[in-house]
């Protein structure tokens, strides 16, 4: 039996559209196909206006969040439903239908100085590291940038000026967390905003690589 699936995607290009909307579409379904091959079905045989993100299609780019039904997700790791309506992630600028503006988190990061900052070298050659010091540095490295947290993340849609998003403090927190980083990383969470979580739970939910964004939030804050 030819299976479908119904599929409502939201249309918005700023340049051209006053105000957003929805196309419906069906697709060929069956078990085991993800979100991102119902779109690329989508672009390449329906609509090659279509615009949406992606690249490595193995949860390791991070660049192909959207909403689906409701919930943050990654085209290439959601397994697709009969029923679906696909959004752009939350909580940022749409470029184009499910594009997001990036441009603001990548300003954030270029500002925190996302690499190991050493002054002194190493006491000994080769350095011994202590292993059990680097489990929240390894937690925060697995982080590939996706904003799911932050599309899903309250007090960073209230004002996200004062609270810059558990996605930055995942970033910064991998720095923060080395043992042999020698800046003090204190001050860039305090104006990052780091006091202004909720402590909701709402990051861990949308994490698709199962990292706690607040647990991260609550020790960078404890430690200051
Ligand atoms: S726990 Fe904090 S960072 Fe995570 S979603 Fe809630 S308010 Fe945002
Ligand atoms: S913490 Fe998880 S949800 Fe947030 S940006 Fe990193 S990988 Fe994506
Ligand atoms: S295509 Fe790279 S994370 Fe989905």
């Amino acid at each position: 039996m030819n299976e479908k699936a119904e599929v409502e995607v939201y249309r918005y290009f700023p340049a051209r559209d006053k105000i957003p909307g929805y196309d419906f579409f069906e697709v060929p379904f069956s078990e085991g196909i993800k979100v991102l091959d119902v779109v690329q079905h989508i672009y390449r045989n329906l609509d090659g206006t279509l615009g949406f993100d992606f690249c490595c299609r193995n949860s390791g780019c991070g660049l192909c969040g959207v909403t689906v039904n409701g919930d943050p997700a990654l085209l290439c790791r959601r397994p697709a439903e009969k029923k679906m309506t696909i959004k752009p992630l939350q909580n940022f600028p749409v470029k184009k239908d499910l594009k997001i503006d990036r441009g603001r988190f990548k300003n954030q990061l270029s500002r925190l100085r996302l690499f190991l900052e050493r002054r002194e070298k190493p006491a000994e050659e080769p350095e011994k590291i202590d292993m059990a010091a680097f489990a929240d540095f390894k937690e925060a490295s697995r982080c590939i940038g996706c904003l799911n947290c932050t599309a899903a993340c309250p007090a960073y849609a209230e004002n996200s000026s004062h609270f810059k998003g558990p996605a930055v403090f995942v970033q910064l927190g991998r720095h923060f967390f080395d043992p042999r980083d020698e800046i003090s990383r204190d001050l860039m969470a305090l104006s990052e905003g780091v006091e202004h979580c909720w402590h909701c739970g709402a990051c861990i939910e949308a994490c698709p690589h199962d990292l706690r964004p607040q647990r991260i939030i609550e020790k960078i804050a404890s430690i200051e």
